[in-house]
């Protein structure tokens, strides 16, 4: 899989440099720990070495980022954080998508993850289901979904 440009300009595909891995978990930082609260140490989970992580780019401007950990035939999904200023245009659908692709490239069967009850409707649309009840991490109302590959 290389990658996918949207109508924006806007570039999706793996990481490919140190550098741009220290983008990503600096937009992360912003938006989970300052934006949401989210401990730092929560943040970091120690995963992310272990983790194949995509990024949207506009020039050199890291505007989006995501995880994948494979387990088995399971995708872990995580990480999802879009730069505000760049919401609402498509960018974390454009990412899902990528990540189904890698997924399926990779053999994988299943993409689960916990999603935030607020934004429920971006996995909705992306084809995940919700399974069991919410539940609260790092103080946030969640809910887990999964979609078959
Ligand atoms: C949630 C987030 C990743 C969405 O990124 P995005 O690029 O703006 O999402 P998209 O433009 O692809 O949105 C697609 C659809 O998802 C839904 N959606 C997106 N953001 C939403 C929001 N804040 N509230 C409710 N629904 C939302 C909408 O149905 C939207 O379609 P529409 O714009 O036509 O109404 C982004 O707001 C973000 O980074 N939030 C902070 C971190 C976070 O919550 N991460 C997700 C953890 S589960």
């Amino acid at each position: 899989m290389g990658s996918a440009d949207t109508t924006l300009g806007v570039q999706i595909r793996r990481l490919r440099s140190e550098p741009e891995f220290e983008a990503a978990l600096a937009l992360r930082h912003e938006v989970f720990c300052v934006e949401q609260g989210v401990p730092e140490a929560e943040e970091r989970d120690g995963r992310d070495r272990a983790g194949l992580h995509l990024v949207a780019v506009r020039g050199d401007e890291v505007l989006a980022t995501c995880r994948l950990v494979f387990v088995g035939a399971t995708v872990q999904f995580s990480r999802l954080a879009v730069r505000r200023s760049a919401r609402r245009q498509g960018i974390a659908t454009a990412m899902l998508r990528m990540a189904d692709a890698e997924a399926r490239m990779r053999g994988a069967s299943r993409i689960v993850l916990h999603a935030q009850t607020y934004a429920r409707p971006l996995y909705d649309k992306a084809g995940y289901q919700a399974r069991g009840r919410a539940f609260v991490e790092a103080d946030i109302e969640h809910i887990a979904m999964e979609k078959m590959l």
